[in-house]
């Protein structure tokens, strides 16, 4: 396992972050706490430090798991991310929402189902286009002050919010967000229109969710397994089958799983990326964490480039127009430095 920096702080990150929001069996899918036990010691094992967590996985229970685990552990040795802003209840028009109140009490739940008095990483979950991104970044900025949160991150939020309140913090002296989490893999490509380039700007490592798909990418769905993705899922459609044959047929040819092909395609990107990865068996996991030691040649990155490509719409394309490129670059584009 080797270990990168969690965006521009000094946090070392494994490079697979082992997400959790099948512990528990709620919703009739899931791993049990003892399963849940043995796939935390198998990452451990192997040298992984990075679990995401989040208030409302399984409505508490992927938490307390959690917290029951480490307490028997090294705390200090896990960086343990969780999220806030999803309801813990319905009878409270403020245990929801982005606010620094439903933050405040939110933590504080987590950390007593978390046992522990502190979250390494503390995402925003999912952006309520109500909240001014100060409020967030403030109350952020204040638990880690209070030593209750060591570092802001934030997930599920257009990029020009992330963008305002990653600027704002810097002039203010707040904590940055340092990581972006967003559903990113071979099926879901469009956070490159906007939010990628944002998170590289500044310096943001990405984290991105179902980087498998929910599984799909697994080809387990090709082979008529079942798992938590019902036939009439949108991941299961055309477009997503002829992705899955080509990802299949790369790893056949390199003699290893396609959930490896997939999930090391997440990495090889240009941009810091830490995939988040579900697992409700060990034996998933153990595949998953092959993909360490896996290396795709240009040929298989284009193939699958092209099998999955997008349109990147208003401006990204505008800009690849060849006029536009003469007329921004007054003929010199392909001899000028790129940034990014
Ligand atoms: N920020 C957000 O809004 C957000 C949203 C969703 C998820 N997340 C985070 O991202 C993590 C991963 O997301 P995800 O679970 O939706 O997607 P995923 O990682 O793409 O898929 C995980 C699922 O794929 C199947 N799987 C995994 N490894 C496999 C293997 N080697 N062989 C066969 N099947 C395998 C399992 O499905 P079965 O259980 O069906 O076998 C597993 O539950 C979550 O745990 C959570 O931490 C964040």
């Amino acid at each position: 396992m080797k270990y990168k920096l969690l965006g521009r702080s000094g946090l070392k990150v494994s490079e697979l972050c082992l997400g959790t929001m099948g512990f528990g069996t709620e919703a009739g899918w899931g791993a049990d706490k003892e399963t849940s036990f043995a796939i935390m010691d198998t990452f451990a094992n192997a040298g992984g430090n990075f679990i995401d967590t989040a208030n409302i996985y399984k409505l508490g229970t992927s938490e307390k798991i959690i917290g029951e685990y480490i307490s028997k552990q090294d705390r200090d040795y896990f960086v343990l991310a969780t999220k806030y802003s999803l309801k813990d209840n319905l009878t409270n028009p403020n245990a929801s929402g982005n606010n620094r109140k439903n933050m405040m009490r939110s933590v504080e739940e987590s950390l007593k189902r978390l046992k522990t008095d502190f979250i390494d990483l503390l995402y925003l979950h999912i952006w309520d286009d109500l909240t001014p991104i100060d409020e967030v970044l403030r109350g952020i900025d204040d638990l880690i002050r209070e030593g209750k949160v060591n570092y802001a991150a934030i997930s599920d939020t257009p990029a020009w919010v992330v963008a305002k309140g990653n600027t704002l913090a810097e002039l203010m002296g707040w904590s940055q967000f340092v990581a972006l989490q967003v559903e990113y893999s071979l099926l879901s490509r469009t956070p490159e229109r906007e939010l990628i380039p944002m998170a590289k700007h500044f310096g943001m490592t990405v984290t991105p969710w179902a980087p498998l798909g929910g599984g799909v990418l697994t080809g387990k769905y090709q082979r008529g397994e079942h798992g938590r993705i019902k036939p009439e899922s949108v991941r299961l459609n055309e477009r997503s089958t002829n992705i899955t044959k080509e990802v299949i047929a790369i790893a056949d040819e390199l003699g290893i799983s396609p959930g490896n092909v997939a999930l090391k395609w997440t990495t090889e990107q240009g941009f810091s990326s830490i995939p988040v990865v579900g697992a409700t068996k060990v034996s998933q996991l153990q595949d998953n964490l092959k993909t360490i030691d896996v290396k795709l040649t240009k040929e298989h990155l284009q193939k699958l480039d092209e099998v999955s490509a997008i349109p990147l719409g208003f401006p990204g394309d505008f800009f690849k127009e060849e006029g536009v490129k003469t007329n921004t670059f007054g003929g010199f584009y392909d001899r000028v430095e790129k940034r990014f």
